[in-house]
């Protein structure tokens, strides 16, 4: 049988609340006072905690956090008068699992630890990072084992000190960055600057001259000379994001760049020189490209020399799991929360989910679903995932039956064009059981 402790100094909320508990088929045991509420909570078996904000003695805030301090593990519930935004916060940061208002409504309080328990067996059934977390966190590091991954580590290691072009391809959110990154800080030349364009995002004018500079006067506005990036990145990497969207005038520049390691400023008549390794990235197929005729043959065979092709996530399945511990765990450095269980319904999801949008989505569905979740426990449904059309997922969606009904009878009712008697037909229910639970719950049109 679970233990439910419950804390609160007003002998009628005790009384009632015990007599509900017990019922519900609950060990109950009660504390009147602060001091009383964190004994019991330390040195008796207790599963659950409902704990008042007032207290004689310690306030509940106090009592918290001297429980969470030597129990981190027991779930507490908080209950307050002060049903507001700010109690609620401070008590879900101060490790409450979750917050209620007074007076307290026994069907919530019900569903609340139902809930909490339900949270537990799965967790207990999960996998448990709290222990086993041996990954030392670092901003930069790529994680991955799978083959694929090993081969563009090994890639990486080979030719980031040579200098060499380096073309990398892959899907949106597959790690091209993190690669260019690698490639530059894993060189010769990572004392030296490594600078990032996103080709992509600026007109073609305004991105020639940010890459290439331009000389005073070359257009309206152009009040001094300024450098380009590619003096700026003297000595280190140029990174070319999506240069599949460069234009043609660009994609001549750049070939020339590649071929004699000069170019003119916007304006300019004089040659610079510069010494830059360029690393370019793009998501399109180039190769299709050129064959269509959007991207300069000769430009796409200079900018191959070297090429990495990042394989998207669900060709790599067998690499999630690690992904999902070093994204939790910079997770905490990000949001100073973290999960500590990730129960095996959780990780069986992640694991279905086939990631269009690859690691750069697995993160954000972790960061959103770590935000979301109460506790340390990382919530099957606060992933959120949808995954198109068919595949028998299991019914994740924790909802009332009430819901599902009024939800249910909602649609049927517009499959009926609002026509009473065939929806009640459909439904195989009664015109007047129809009409009840229409006016039950609201359906009216
Ligand atoms: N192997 C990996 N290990 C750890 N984190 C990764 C890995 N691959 C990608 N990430 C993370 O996923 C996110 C997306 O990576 P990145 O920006 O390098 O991808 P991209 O291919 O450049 O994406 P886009 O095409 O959308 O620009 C980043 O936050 C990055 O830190
Ligand atoms: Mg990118």
């Amino acid at each position: 049988m679970k233990t439910i402790l419950i804390a609160d100094d007003d002998q009628a909320i005790r009384r009632t609340l015990e007599l509900h508990l017990s019922e519900e088929g609950y060990a109950v045991l009660t504390a009147a006072n602060g001091r009383d509420a964190v004994e019991m909570a330390l040195q008796e078996e207790v599963d659950l905690m409902l704990l008042d904000l007032r207290l004689t003695g310690m306030d509940g805030f106090e009592v918290l956090g001297s429980i969470k301090e030597r129990r981190p593990a027991l779930p507490v519930v908080m209950v307050t008068a002060y049903d507001d935004m700010q109690t609620a916060i401070k008590a879900i940061r101060l490790g409450a699992i979750d917050h209620l208002g007074k007076p307290v409504d026994l069907d919530h309080l019900d569903e609340v630890i139902e809930k909490i328990f339900e949270m537990r067996d799965l967790s207990r059934n999960g996998i448990s990072f709290f222990d086993s977390f041996e990954l030392p966190f670092e901003q930069n590091m790529m994680v991955g084992r799978s083959r694929a991954m090993k081969e563009i580590y090994k890639t990486i290691g080979a030719v980031a000190d040579s200098g060499a072009t380096v073309l990398i391809q892959g899907e949106s959110g597959t790690g091209k960055e993190m690669v260019a990154r690698a490639l530059h800080f894993n060189s010769q030349f990572r004392n030296r600057p490594f600078i990032a364009v996103a080709c992509s995002a600026l007109a073609p004018t305004i991105l020639e001259s940010e890459l290439f500079g331009h000389e005073k006067g070359a257009f309206t506005g152009a009040y001094r000379t300024k450098p380009g990036k590619f003096e700026l990145a003297q000595g280190g990497t140029l990174f070319l994001d999506e240069i599949s969207e460069t234009s043609p005038e660009i994609q001549v520049k750049l070939l020339r760049f590649l071929q004699e390691r000069e170019f003119e400023r916007v304006g300019g008549i004089e040659t610079i020189k510069a010494d830059v390794r360029v690393v370019a990235a793009t998501n399109k197929n180039l190769s299709a490209m050129v064959a269509s005729g959007e991207f300069r043959k000769d430009l796409y065979y200079r900018l191959k020399v070297v090429t990495i092709d990042l394989p998207p996530l669900r060709e790599r399945k067998e690499d999630i799991l690690l992904l999902v511990r070093f994204l939790l765990e910079k997770m905490r450095h990000e949001l100073g929360k973290g999960v500590e269980i990730v129960p095996r319904e959780t990780m069986d999801r992640i694991q279905e989910h086939s990631w269009p949008g690859n690691v750069r989505e697995l993160e954000n569905t972790l960061r959103r679903a770590v935000l979301l979740s109460p506790g340390n426990v990382l919530l099957p449904e606060s992933l959120h995932l949808e995954e198109g059309g068919e595949g028998e997922r299991l019914p994740l969606m924790i909802k009332p039956l009430q819901e599902v009904e009024r939800e249910h009878i909602e649609n049927i009712l517009t499959f009926a064009g609002n026509e009473k008697k065939r929806a009640a037909k459909i439904l195989g229910i009664s015109r007047p059981t129809l009409d009840r639970r229409i006016r039950e719950y609201g359906l009216e049109r």
